[in-house]
């Protein structure tokens, strides 16, 4: 029998599937415990008295012309966005509690000459006019409010008519229409739905906070991924004062490009050039470290990687990572065992990029498994050369993308040589004339070369 009153689904908070029945384990992202349960509000079932919405031609959209982008001023913030804030767009902003989530949506705001709206239940609206104060931020166009219904809201936005919203954050936003708490998925996935609609009728572009859990997921904000049109990430450690903004999905712009800011008493100051900041505190002579030209986005970034092999105190040997994949190190520890004959079974290995970067490129292969070698051998890697490469399983060392862009950034701070794989070379066009190159297709050669 069918019940007449609710009709309930149960959400899952890590990808937004639903489901008809409460699971332990959601089938779709492989997480548990993260279904719970949402009521489907009643002016979301089909209602008898619908009217459907008019269709107009490609022809006409295309003729009212291109809609301009609004720049924050802010270049990293642009870059990483495509250009400035597109009008209508919906972003989400997510990161750690005390990352630098509201500074940044406030310096946004800050130099963006359009009505703009800052919807902080968060915080009072002292607490944010203290914060502006501090940015020097006095924006004649900004509104302030401390509203987190998400009908009031709607009512703010239509009747002040911002061109910019930010809510910070989401999960504080709440909908009557729902019977759980704030920040539960289900609320978050109804007011997410709501301000996508007011943002598409009316063009207006809304900036949404959402908090990341200690384990870097966005508990609940993580399925809005899907409905927003671009998806930032402020990242950054604890430990570090650079915060980098990493956008993840953008329908407007190219994904993977990255802003690097630095956290100062006056905020988050935009950082022109990224390598020096890496590798600022670079100590030349050891063993053990190596540096790869790093492309973040279009932008190449060098890293120091710093690798330490020591014997293990224990039957089995500690393998740890940071910023890198700790299976790919488990792949470039075999490779060096069984292709260059480096006994590793016994030792403890770490890896670590210096300056909290993290890098998902396989480019960074030659580097990481030239510097376990060079620590492991006790010797360190001639300090004005770069490696780069992808390392197979056979040892070989492949091609990789943009190798010309990142030969520059390395020119360009002084690196006199570069070991490269052979094949990427010889169809790589304009590299850098004064560098000296060596092509190598295996890891065995590189190692001839480094550690002669
Ligand atoms: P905040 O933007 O409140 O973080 P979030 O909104 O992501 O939780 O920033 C919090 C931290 O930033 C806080 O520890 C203080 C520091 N901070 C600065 O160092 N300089 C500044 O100018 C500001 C505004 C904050
Ligand atoms: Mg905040």
């Amino acid at each position: 029998m069918k019940k007449s009153g609710s009709i309930a689904v149960f959400l899952c908070s890590n990808c937004g599937t639903d489901y008809p029945k409460w699971l332990g384990q959601c089938p779709n992202c492989k997480e548990w415990g993260t279904l719970s349960e949402y009521k489907v509000p009643k002016s979301k079932r089909g209602s008898k008295n619908r009217t459907p919405s008019e269709s107009t031609s490609l022809k006409d959209v295309l003729k009212k012309g291109q809609t301009n982008r609004i720049p924050t001023c802010i270049t990293e913030v642009d870059r990483v966005l495509g250009g400035g804030i597109l009008p209508g767009s919906l972003i989400l902003l997510g990161g750690n509690p005390g990352i630098g989530k509201s500074t940044l949506a406030l310096q946004m705001l800050g130099k963006v000459e359009k009505p703009s709206l800052y919807i902080s239940a968060e915080e009072s609206e002292d607490q944010i006019a203290m914060r502006a104060k501090r940015l020097q931020i006095s924006s004649s166009e900004m509104q302030l409010s401390g509203e987190n219904h998400v009908d009031n809201i709607l009512e703010q936005i239509i009747s002040l008519k911002p061109e910019v919203v930010i809510i910070d954050s989401i999960q504080t936003v709440y909908s009557d229409s729902i019977d759980s708490l704030p920040g539960s998925v289900s609320q978050i996935r109804e007011s997410g739905q709501q301000l996508l609609q007011i943002c598409k009728e009316r063009g207006v572009t809304i900036i949404l906070i959402g908090h990341v859990t200690k384990e870097g997921i966005i508990a609940g904000p993580r399925m809005l991924e899907h409905m927003v049109d671009t998806v930032l990430y402020l990242e950054g450690d604890d430990r570090y004062d650079h915060r980098i903004l990493r956008s993840v999905k953008n329908r407007f712009g190219a994904t993977n490009e990255v802003g690097i800011f630095q956290m100062q008493a006056k905020g988050l100051i935009e950082v022109e050039n990224p390598s020096e900041l890496f590798l600022a505190e670079r100590s030349v002579n050891v063993a053990g470290s190596a540096i790869f030209p790093s492309l973040e986005g279009t932008r190449p970034i060098l890293v120091e990687v710093q690798a330490l092999v020591s014997s293990a105190n224990f039957g089995t040997p500690q393998r740890n990572v940071n910023g890198f994949d700790l299976r790919r190190l488990s792949m470039l520890l075999a490779v060096l065992e069984k292709r260059l004959k480096l006994p590793m079974g016994t030792r403890d290995t770490f890896v670590n990029l210096v300056g909290g970067l993290r890098i998902d490129d396989p480019a960074a292969d030659l580097a990481v498994i030239g510097a376990i070698a060079s620590s492991a051998l006790d010797k360190p890697i001639p300090q004005d050369m770069i490696l780069i490469g992808e390392v197979g399983l056979a040892g070989e060392v492949r091609s990789v993308s943009q190798l010309e862009k990142r030969l520059v950034e390395s020119q360009t701070l002084g690196f006199k040589s570069a070991i490269v794989p052979k094949f990427g070379f010889k169809k790589a066009n304009q590299t850098p004339q004064n560098m000296k190159y060596y092509q190598v297709d295996s890891v065995r050669k590189a190692f001839d070369i480094i550690f002669p």
